[in-house]
């Protein structure tokens, strides 16, 4: 061997120990590890993203009885549907139908959002129109495709219950009546706060509870830009956004008067097809997605936000990474119903 010859071996050599060393060293060392990934949490001065906190002081006894009516059918017409029969909270807050079905089987034009976390959106219904929950709850109880009623009948059917009038009573000074029934729905929804899930526990500091999968997809969502809409504790429910920002997503489709979204509440031509931001908490139990129920699974959601609402075409790794992310937005309590 010449003298050149033997120097590069050795020189081959030496970067393979190095590259071995740490190698090994890296994934060995927790403290390295720690710093590692913690420095993902905190490489913002601002995080688009927040925990999730438990809601101010609630009066349980409205709480309750908000539970209660939340899954009694005689706030429907004919008796047989109830807020859970569209808002099921063991599956996470849907119904997971493309579109709702009411009383007698008749369909709704629009996918049902869920209810939990409800309680922070800035208005409620995709495209706003209630201002607030107790607004909200007069919507389905008088919506014919939905529970076909009224005020006046739901009082008379409640009022003839005793305990429940007894219970309004007791809850409110002014007792049974319309305000204090959607006071009542709105006050449980309220409580419907899925803290603890494993994207907050991470922000929160526990940097090894995701895996490395998940911190990636967190990343794609942030360099891409998904969190100029889905932000804050919500990830959505701050802001209404153009469905179609950069292409037009109804092109070629049959348009429905739901597709004009926030065009039916304000009349003004710029509002056409814009929404409530939707929140992603709990996202990957609420198949299918949209406003119409059109994309079925979170990867197909995904791809088309990218190219819909960022003019980018994500590839299959980078939607699979957003995916993970996304999963890790879910209560526990609730992931471990629908395990179960
Ligand atoms: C027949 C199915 C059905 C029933 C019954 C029903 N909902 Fe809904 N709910 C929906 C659909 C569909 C929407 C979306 C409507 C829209 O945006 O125009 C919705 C929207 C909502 C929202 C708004 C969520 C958001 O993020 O904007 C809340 C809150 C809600 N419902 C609560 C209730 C309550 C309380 C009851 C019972 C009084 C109830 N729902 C009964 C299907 C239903
Ligand atoms: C310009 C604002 C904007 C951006 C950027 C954006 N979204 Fe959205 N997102 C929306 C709006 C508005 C909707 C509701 C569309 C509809 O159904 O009419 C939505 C809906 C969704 C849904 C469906 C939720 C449900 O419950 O139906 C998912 C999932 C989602 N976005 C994920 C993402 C991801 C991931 C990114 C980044 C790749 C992203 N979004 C970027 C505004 C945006």
């Amino acid at each position: 061997m010449t003298v050149t010859r033997r120097l590069y071996v050795l020189l081959l050599t030496i970067m393979l120990l190095v590259a071995v060393y740490f190698g090994m060293n890296h994934p060995m060392d927790p403290m390295l590890q720690s710093l590692d990934r913690g420095l993902v949490v905190h490489d913002d001065a601002l995080q688009p993203v927040v925990p999730l906190r438990k809601p101010g002081s609630l009066r349980a006894d409205r709480v309750a009885l908000g539970r209660q009516l939340f899954s009694d059918a005689r706030l429907s017409g004919d008796g047989t549907v109830s807020c859970s029969s569209c808002h099921r909270l063991e599956f996470g807050g849907t119904d997971n139908q493309s579109v709702s079905t009411g009383i007698q089987g008749a369909k709704g034009t629009v996918n049902a959002p869920t209810v939990l976390n409800s309680g922070f959106g800035f208005s409620q219904f995709w495209d706003g129109r209630a201002s607030s929950l107790e607004v909200q709850a007069s919507g389905p109880i008088h919506n014919p495709v939905e529970m076909g009623s009224n005020w006046a009948q739901v009082i008379e059917r409640l009022g003839q219950d005793a305990a429940i009038s007894k219970a309004f009573a007791s809850a409110y000074s002014d007792g049974l009546n319309a305000a204090n029934i959607a006071n009542a729905l709105a006050t449980f929804e309220r409580s419907l706060v899925t803290v603890d899930s494993r994207l907050d526990q991470y922000l929160l500091g526990d940097t090894r509870i995701l895996t490395d999968d998940e911190i990636k997809g967190y990343k794609r969502f942030r360099e891409y830009g998904c969190t100029s809409c889905h932000q804050g504790a919500l990830l959505g429910g701050n802001m209404y956004q153009k469905f179609g920002v950069m292409g037009d997503y109804f092109a070629g489709k049959q348009v429905t008067k739901a597709d004009l979204g926030r065009y039916n509440v304000t009349g003004r031509e710029e509002d056409r097809h814009v929404f409530k931001v939707p929140t992603l908490r709990n996202v990957a139990l609420t198949a299918p997605y949209f406003h119409d129920g059109s994309a079925e699974t979170l990867e197909a959601a995904v791809k088309i936000m990218g190219r819909y609402q960022l003019g980018r075409e994500l590839d299959d790794s980078d939607v699979n990474l957003i995916v993970a992310f996304l999963r890790t937005l879910s209560g526990p309590g609730l992931m471990k119903k629908v395990r179960e």
